[in-house]
């Protein structure tokens, strides 16, 4: 597809939005002026989908115009300078972008407000326009409402009112991008405050939101505004930031230059009560979004092909700028099991994009946001190459980077090149290797008569074909006497460091260690010893299950690795081994009685920081512990200690919903569904108590937990409701299967649910970045040869849709992957379990 920038390249949009019939008509209204140059022979085209056309102008004459293909093509061929005048209206559907309304309700009476998603390529659905990033113009928006609050990118420089309704009229925007313009109208409440900078920073929720709810976000965004000030050396660059709570909202958030915009529970937190992991995530999705602002906003890819310029960078971002304002976060323990985990796991299997790939339509642009690859792995190689370089010369050259090619358009070489002469390294050479490829290595480690062999070869879970893949590997090694960066298949040292050998000891890069018996042997040893930090031996245990599910070593060995962290109290060290006992859980799914070992021994694991901890806050106790405390409430529940059970339950029983320990709420709420002798009665408690409350994050909470039942009648009442958008917002639905997939006895009825549903699904997530992850979550959580036969029959047809081939491929290979390890280490995974 050719991109219309080569032939038509827009300067300024004045753009008016007239909303007074968005509630009455569904309907809204706009009138678009764009001056631009006209550079091609063939008659100007505009990207325009779903927008009726009324009028048209060139330079004041009326022109004829054509839509084909969500191109509007004009009856004129005029080169050079031209002015062209539309008028439109389009109708408002609730698909979540283009212009769409958002519902809620508020003392009693139910409410819109209207919202913009434009990311990727739904500019197009809101105006005419060269909808490529590339086409970046400055913006005059104005909104003709009568809603009481309407905010877009820039400050308001007018309200007029007239008996027609008030027209808002905003200051020019920068020059930017399409996919950056965004408004909000409605009744908003707004907390407000300034950054050191002056900048003005405002967070905005619904009125039917607590007050106090506003408050956390709001000084954490101020505060990460100051430090992204002070840490790229470039102001931000507009004069206001403002922060929206929106009640529907398809992703999680929105970076829209000073708009910024998020679903509810990415930004709202009540101070009183939310949970550890609720602050940590508000705080990493403020920063990822903030980042955006110069990173994205202010410097922006010239094409999609380099949208992990954007979104690798801010989730890089997240974490450094949460680590300098919270350092008892230990934000890259958390780097490493968020993003490092999932990046390790998606790109062990063929068939997965690289960080970089080559994009054109609109569907192959949305499946391109596979959050594992250009986000986690992404984030992880920029993390590499930060350390490679050092802190100073990444900020000097991000400081040339931002100055040098603000308001324009990049390419990852420009991005290169100024880091390179910032540090004096070629950082090309190390990157382009990185993101152009698909996976990573293992690197197997083994001695031999006093020499140690280093030897890459790419890792895979699951059926490949052959590789010959190589990489630049920066081996981190707490040796000296190793080569900093392995470049060859192989490489010999002699002779062989005696101790204890640690490749990748900062987990900074992207590949993982195969060690040999005599290496492994050091390494347990060390565990034992308490001679390795958390991040290490998070690492190791991860590494192992990686290596498991790729057969290069026994699933049983898992099983024998966990028992060295019988004393762990390291909360992140946890996260991992839970990862550790729900990836064991594949090999006893069907099978009750191997089920009760797996159980047994995660409450065996689980015992003694149980007994630390309880289950109430320690006055002054650390945050770590209370998100352990959670993360070991949940391993008890799991091996279903009949104490733990009746704690959970009696707190339910005794504790308004609300004051629950949030920390605690999802499974304590699971465990009273699970062990309910009522299961009707009380999941129809909690699913009015779903409906009745304005919190989304105890919603989330409730879904999470009532997901989890058993019973086969309250499965099927639920499995009922994904369809009903007025119980279940669209914005929750895959939350929704997921957890049901996720549970064992309703994954059967929810994989028939998807598929007997189809249609219903196509029409609300097609064109949505979601859509995907129907066949994605699918192959993840289902569990048979039956259902990779009918996974097979149901989606192959399906492989024509290009925003979910690749999501399909991948997916046979991870069910398939599975059932084969499954097949081969079951017998003596659980014969393991059994000692
Ligand atoms: N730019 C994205 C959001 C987006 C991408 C919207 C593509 C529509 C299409 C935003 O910056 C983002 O990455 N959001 C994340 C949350 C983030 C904290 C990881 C999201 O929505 O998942
Ligand atoms: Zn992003």
């Amino acid at each position: 597809m050719d991109r219309l920038f080569s032939q038509f390249q827009p300067e300024h949009y004045d753009i008016q939005w007239d909303l007074r019939q968005a509630k009455s008509n569904r309907l809204i209204r706009g009138t678009a002026t764009i001056r631009g140059q006209h550079l091609a022979a063939e008659p100007i085209r505009l990207h325009a989908k779903d927008l009726q056309i009324e009028e048209t102008t060139v330079n004041s004459q009326a022109v004829k115009t054509s839509t084909d293909n969500d191109i509007l093509t004009f009856d004129n061929t005029d080169n050079g300078p031209v002015q062209i005048t539309i008028k439109f209206s389009l109708a408002l559907t609730d698909a979540m972008h283009g212009i769409y309304p958002c519902y809620y309700e508020h003392q009693g009476q139910k409410r819109e407000l209207y919202a913009t998603q434009f990311e990727s390529h739904h500019a197009r659905e809101a105006f005419p326009c060269v909808d490529e990033p590339e086409a970046k113009a400055t913006f005059a928006i104005s909104i003709l409402s009568n809603e009481p609050v309407v905010l877009s990118n820039m400050p308001v420089v007018s309200q007029r009112e007239s008996s027609e309704g008030t027209l808002t009229t905003f200051e020019q925007t920068p020059r930017m991008s399409t996919y950056l313009a965004a408004f909000v109208a409605g009744d908003l409440q707004r907390a407000t405050t300034a950054a050191k900078s002056g900048v003005e920073v405002n967070v905005y929720a619904t009125p039917a939101q607590s007050a106090d709810s506003l408050n956390w976000a709001l000084q954490h965004a101020a505060q990460t505004i100051d430090f992204f000030n002070e840490y790229f050396g470039v102001p931000y660059p507009l004069p206001k930031s403002d922060h929206v709570a929106l009640p529907d909202f398809s992703s999680g958030a929105m970076e829209n230059w000073g708009l910024v915009t998020y679903r509810e529970t990415a930004l709202l937190a009540d101070p009183a009560t939310a949970s550890v992991s609720t602050r940590q995530y508000i705080a990493t999705v403020i920063a990822h979004e903030l980042s955006h602002q110069w990173f994205g906003n202010l410097v922006t890819m010239k094409w999609w092909n380099n949208l992990w310029l954007n979104e690798s960078f801010a989730t890089l971002m997240e974490y450094l700028a949460t680590n300098a304002l919270h350092p008892d976060w230990r934000q890259w323990d958390e780097f490493a099991n968020n993003e490092g985990v999932a990046a390790l796991r998606r790109d062990s299997i063929d068939g997965v994009q690289p960080v970089q790939t080559d994009v054109s339509s609109p569907a192959e642009i949305s499946a391109l946001f596979d959050g594992a690859i250009v986000y986690a792995k992404g984030g992880r190689l920029l993390r590499m190459m930060q350390l490679w370089i050092g802190d100073e010369a990444f900020r000097a050259g991000l400081k040339q980077y931002f100055t040098r090619f603000k308001y324009s358009n990049t390419t990852g070489d420009d991005l290169w090149d100024c880091l390179s002469q910032a540090s004096g390294k070629d950082v090309g050479a190390l990157m382009n290797t990185w993101i152009s490829q698909p996976g990573y290595p293992v690197v197997y480690a083994s001695l031999d008569n006093g020499e140690l062999t280093l030897r890459q070869e790419q890792f895979f879970t699951g059926p490949h074909q052959p590789s010959d893949r190589l990489w630049p590997i920066p081996l981190g090694a707490n040796d000296q006497r190793l080569p900093e960066i392995l470049k060859e298949r192989e490489q010999c040292l002699s002779p062989a460091p005696d101790g204890l050998l640690l490749l990748n000891h900062q987990n900074a890069s992207h590949f993982i260690t195969c060690y040999d018996d005599t290496l492994r042997a050091r390494i347990l040893q060390a565990i034992t010893d308490g001679i390795l930090t958390p991040a290490q031996r998070a690492q190791y245990l991860n590494e192992q299950i990686l290596l498991a599910r790729g057969g290069l070593v026994a699933s049983s060995t898992l099983v024998e690795a966990l028992a060295a962290f019988q004393n762990e109290s390291d909360q992140t060290v946890w996260e991992i081994i839970a990862l550790a006992i729900s990836d064991l859980k594949k090999f006893v799914d069907q099978d009750e009685a191997a089920e009760k070992l797996l159980r047994r021994l995660s409450g065996k694991l689980a015992r003694r920081q149980f007994e630390r901890l309880g289950w109430n806050k320690h006055p002054g106790e650390p945050e770590s512990d209370s998100k352990l405390r959670a993360a070991i409430i949940d391993c008890m529940l799991y091996s279903e200690d009949a104490a733990a059970i009746s704690t959970a339950r009696q707190l339910y029983q005794n504790t308004p919903l609300a004051e629950l320990s949030a920390d605690l709420r999802p499974s304590i709420i699971g465990a009273a569904v699970r062990y309910s002798d009522q299961p009707a009665g009380i999941v129809s408690q909690l699913l009015e108590a779903y409906q009745a409350t304005q919190s989304a994050d105890l919603r989330s909470d409730i879904a999470a937990g009532v997901a989890t039942t058993r019973d086969a009648e309250q499965l099927a009442r639920l499995i009922g409701l994904l369809t009903n958008t007025d119980i279940i917002r669209s914005q929750d639905t895959v939350h929704w299967f997921v957890d049901l997939l996720r549970n064992r006895y309703g994954r059967e009825a929810a994989w028939r649910w998807m598929r007997s549903q189809w249609s219903w699904i196509e029409q609300t997530f097609a064109s949505d970045k979601s859509h995907d992850y129907f066949p994605r979550y699918a192959a993840m959580l289902l569990m048979t040869r039956q259902q990779l036969a009918e996974y097979r029959e149901f989606f192959t047809p399906l492989r024509r849709d290009q925003s979910l081939v690749r999501a399909i491929d991948m997916g046979i290979l991870d069910l398939e992957g599975k059932l084969d390890l499954i097949d081969r280490d079951k017998a003596a995974a659980i014969a393991a379990l059994a000692k």
